[in-house]
């Protein structure tokens, strides 16, 4: 009998020890999976978010095997990931860029641009259109057959100093409010590193200046832009986001901007309006009292 009664108790002790070591199991998955789901903590499988692997993928240079621009655009885009509508990219090559926003974004029709014919990767929610970016009136046609209100557009097509100033004053207004311009391989404005872009002896006229200047001056002027599209971007612009990747080993590092749109127009004097504006509410102040 007190034998029975021990092998009882023996039992009963070793299958506690069964329940608290699967609820310790159950709870450190529950903290797993709670933790993995939080944004701030989304390096999944592999370690990498969700556009980053969709990059490995599909073989674009923008993810790891490249510019490492993806894990940026992860950090912008995801809040817009099931409600983008419209992605336009410019430079579509084989098309593998096309298709991981095609999978990042699922309820988004994503648009590319080219100067060469594409249209064998014309699909359910991909469409392709034949333009010079550098070519106003052949930009001009393809928001007339697609329509503008774009949640983000993407610069990577010939990155020419002309291609990436002219697209972006003419594409900047078909922006949704708070929607997204991204100029990719800003690094093509460093004549040290890359010839052939178009830049300037001074380099005045390189992209990458423009920025800078806007940054400095908080008023955006380009070379290659209409006074009209330089006065939108100063007013529409909300912030402009510049990212440099150093990589190690590689001698020219990779350059990239992500501009968000206002959702309201900010109304701006000239400096002439804002000088005489300051000086009347200085004549106009009252007085402080005297003591
Ligand atoms: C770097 S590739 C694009 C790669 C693609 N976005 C990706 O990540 O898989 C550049 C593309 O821009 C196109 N391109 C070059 N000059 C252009 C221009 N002026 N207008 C439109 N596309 C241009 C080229 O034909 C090429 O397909």
């Amino acid at each position: 009998m007190p034998n029975c009664l021990s092998r009882a108790r023996f039992l009963n002790r070793s299958s506690d020890g069964l329940r608290n070591r699967l609820s310790l199991l159950f709870v450190t998955g529950a903290i797993l999976i709670l933790t993995l789901s939080l944004p701030g903590c989304r390096k999944q499988s592999g370690g990498f978010d969700e556009l980053t692997r969709l990059a490995e993928g599909t073989k674009t240079d923008k993810g790891l095997s490249g510019h490492y621009y993806t894990e940026i655009y992860d950090l912008f885009f995801l809040p817009l990931k099931n409600r983008a509508g419209k992605v336009l990219e410019i430079g579509i090559a084989s098309g593998d860029s096309l298709k991981m926003w095609r999978d990042y974004f699922p309820k988004a029709t994503i648009y590319g641009i080219d100067i060469v014919p594409k249209t064998e990767l014309d699909s359910g929610r991909i469409k392709t259109f034949v333009a010079d970016q550098a070519n106003r009136s052949q930009l001009e046609s393809f928001v007339g057959k697609f329509g503008g209100n774009f949640d983000i557009i993407i610069d990577d097509g010939g990155h020419h100093m002309n291609h990436q100033q002219i697209s972006l004053g003419f594409l900047f207004k078909y922006l949704k409010p708070g929607g997204y311009y991204i100029i990719e391989d800003l690094h093509m404005s460093l004549p040290r590193f890359w010839k052939g872009y178009g830049v300037s002896p001074d380099e005045s006229n390189s992209t990458l200046n423009m920025i800078f200047r806007f940054i400095r001056e908080m008023r955006l002027e380009s070379f290659h832009m209409p006074r009209p599209e330089e006065k939108y971007l100063t007013r529409n612009i909300e912030f402009c986001n510049l990212f440099m990747r150093n990589r190690l080993y590689v001698e020219s590092p990779s350059i990239m901007c992500i501009l968000k749109k206002r959702t309201a127009p900010l109304s701006i004097m000239s400096s002439q309006e804002s000088r005489r504006e300051t000086k009347k509410r200085k004549s106009g102040a009252p007085k402080p009292p005297k003591r």
